[in-house]
């Protein structure tokens, strides 16, 4: 009868690399359960195997019991909602097939053991699909408790073997799959180590980012283990062949990378993302990058009554939804999306609003969007925040143009943009939806780089 479950991290199936708190876990279990993915990897049973063969002592009776895997369908086909429901079924098949084998136990096998490969935290279900097991027990009446033991992870072992930390000093490290690598790269996110790549991703971005260094290893830790390191341009092709005629030897490859910017790369973002911004200031406002902290001014500006009038859905922020807007704000800059500045009162330091560039048109215009706090309204923060976000999306954006536009009765709002010298440029019919289901026409106004210039020279 079960008693305890224990989720074992074996590292990359050398014995030498197991810790000492896992073997003396091993020594606990009574029922080994390991997935039999069927096919041809029984290099890792083999691994595995050996793990136990020299860590377990020969008085210690245990019993490996194979659970076929269920099937899951082919990943390259399906998009992310297909994917993510093709892993939901497939965990719960899982967790189905293992209950059944757990509940023909003998009754002297009170512990059962999960042998996973590397980490358990690291890409793998172990610890959800024993969740699942330990909550549908505790329904039952049933109280199973159950631990994880750490293991050495692909990561860690490729770092070893290339004799590198893997994040730059303070810098962090992002850690992703092949299949969603070419769509999120971006210099911004740092070191980036790929794993559960079946088809070398990374060799997408060598056009891009020729000059980023690979450390790739596959098969770590094993006697087949191989290592390539170098120009991500000038090494894939190498890397590329030997990935495949290793495959070919062995039928299977288990490999990982890491990514990392030349030492001498800017520390800017990349290409699409908003340049690092500090303070602009004209002495009475000051506009500042929104971050996480400042969600009570996005929560302010948003609930306003004024603001929720002309809001397009009029609906309040809740504490919640306001913090994901501000936490995500940094994200937005980074990626080029947007721009969002706090406005905070330069003699008090207080947020008195928002102001956003957002970058939704074609290339080189930016939408802005703004409001400002009741407590802060009459005292000119609109027209001083657009001057000073104009000139910094002129100068420093690579922005041509920015187009504020506002719902027809909305008029306190284009008294500001045309006092910051921003130009009427006509009417948009029924452009901006209402809460109550109508549409408002919209009064588009512009300002160009050449204007700003001409009118801040002249
Ligand atoms: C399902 S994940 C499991 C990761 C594992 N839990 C860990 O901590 O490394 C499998 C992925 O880990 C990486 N991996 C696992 N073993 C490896 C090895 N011996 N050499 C290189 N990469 C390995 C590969 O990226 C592979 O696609």
């Amino acid at each position: 009868m079960i008693e305890r479950v224990r989720i074992i991290g074996i590292g990359m199936g050398s014995p030498e690399q197991v810790t000492g708190e896992a073997a003396q876990a091993l020594s606990t279990v009574d029922v080994f359960l390991v997935a039999d993915k069927g096919g041809s990897r029984t290099d890792l049973v083999v691994a595995r195997q050996r793990v136990c063969d020299a860590l377990i002592p020969a008085d210690h009776a245990y019993r490996v019991v194979e659970v076929p895997d269920p099937r899951r369908g082919p990943d390259a086909e399906r998009d992310d909602t297909a994917y993510g429901r093709g892993v939901r079924d497939w965990h719960a098949a899982r967790v189905d097939a293992y209950a059944s084998v757990i509940d023909g136990l003998d009754d002297g096998e009170t512990t059962v053991g999960f042998l996973v490969w590397g980490d358990p935290a690291f890409y793998d279900s172990t610890i959800r699909v024993v969740d699942a097991l330990v909550e549908r027990w505790a329904a039952a009446g049933v109280t199973v408790e159950h631990d994880v033991i750490a293991g050495i992870s692909a990561p860690q072992l490729l770092a070893a073997r290339h004799r590198i930390p893997l994040n730059r000093i303070g810098a962090p490290i992002h850690v992703t799959t092949g299949r969603r690598l070419v769509d999120e790269y971006d210099p911004a996110l740092g070191d980036v180590v790929v794993m559960l790549d079946g088809g070398l991703a990374c060799a997408e971005l060598a056009d891009t980012f020729p000059d980023l260094e690979l450390f790739w290893g596959a098969y770590l830790g094993s006697p087949h283990e191989v290592l390539v390191r170098g120009r991500l341009a000038e090494v894939i092709d190498e890397v590329q062949r030997v990935r495949a005629e290793a495959r070919e030897r062995h039928g299977w490859v288990m490999d990982t990378y890491l990514l990392r910017q030349p030492a001498d790369a800017p520390g800017t973002p990349g290409p699409t993302g908003f340049p690092d911004t500090g303070e602009l200031t004209d002495g009475v406002l000051t506009l500042r990058p929104l971050a996480a902290h400042d969600w009570q001014v996005v929560r302010d500006e948003h609930n306003d009554e004024e603001s929720l009038r002309w809001d397009f859905f009029g609906e309040a922020y809740t504490d919640d939804v306001a913090r994901q807007k501000a936490a995500q704000a940094r994200r937005e800059w980074r990626s080029g999306r947007a721009a969002r500045f706090v406005m905070v009162d330069a003699a008090t330091g207080e947020g008195a609003g928002v102001i956003n560039v957002m970058r939704m048109g074609p290339p080189g215009v930016g939408l802005i969007g703004y409001g400002v706090l009741p407590a802060f309204r009459g005292r000119g923060f609109t027209t001083r925040a657009l001057r000073l976000v104009s000139g910094w999306a002129f100068e420093s954006a690579r922005i041509a143009r920015l187009e504020p536009g506002h719902k027809v009765d909305n008029i306190a709002s284009g008294k500001a943009a045309a006092k910051a010298g921003f130009r009427a440029e006509g009417r948009l019919a029924q452009r901006l939806p209402n809460a109550d289901g109508t549409r408002s026409d919209e009064v588009y106004y512009s300002l160009t780089r050449d204007r700003f210039v001409a009118e801040t020279l002249g």
